[in-house]
């Protein structure tokens, strides 16, 4: 597995549209302890999770360690209010074999920020990074298919 998807650039188109709104994109730093456990705080509050313990933040910090981890920042409040993260899986296909592709994960935006593209901002920017670094297919889990249509 390549670890190029941890230090591929930011998506320039999303971080345009978001910035327009008044909106930061950024890549998480994973050794940032402080930025990761607000990363994470705001995913699981997307999954309408309880406010993680400290033992639940280092497993999830973990689990979440070889992952790109992308937040949007509205800097009127310090937790994201969006998230997503992405790493690169194997995918087997007819035959046996197997090709990379670009998994996505942990997609969610704040209340308060919905309806506005912010997803859609997210989702662009995996597949322009997932397509600028010649991984062929992508993949995700999903709670809510039908959204991902547009
Ligand atoms: C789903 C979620 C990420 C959408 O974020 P968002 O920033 O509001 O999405 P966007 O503004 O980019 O919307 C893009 C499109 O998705 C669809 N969409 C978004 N929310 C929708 C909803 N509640 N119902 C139906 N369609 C929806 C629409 O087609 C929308 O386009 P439109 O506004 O032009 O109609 C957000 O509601 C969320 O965090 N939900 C809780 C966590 C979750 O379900 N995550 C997805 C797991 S698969």
């Amino acid at each position: 597995m390549t670890q190029t998807h941890l230090t591929a650039p930011l998506d320039e188109r999303s971080a345009a549209d978001l910035a327009e709104a008044g909106l930061r994109l950024a890549l998480v730093d994973l050794a940032d302890t402080a930025a990761l456990d607000a990363w994470i705080v705001a995913d699981m509050r997307g999954f309408h999770g309880r406010r993680p313990s400290a033992e639940v933040l280092e497993e999830a910090r973990t689990n979440f360690g070889g992952r790109r981890t992308t937040a949007v920042y509205d800097e009127r409040v310090s937790t994201p209010v969006g998230t997503v993260n992405s790493w690169v899986a194997p995918l087997t296909v007819p035959g046996g074999g197997s090709l990379d592709s670009w998994a996505i994960s942990s997609v969610t935006v704040a209340p308060t920020h919905r309806r506005r593209g912010v997803a859609t901002a997210l989702l662009g920017a995996e597949l322009r990074t997932a397509h600028a670094l010649g991984v062929p297919a992508a993949i995700l889990t999903v709670s809510e298919s039908t959204i991902y249509g547009r």
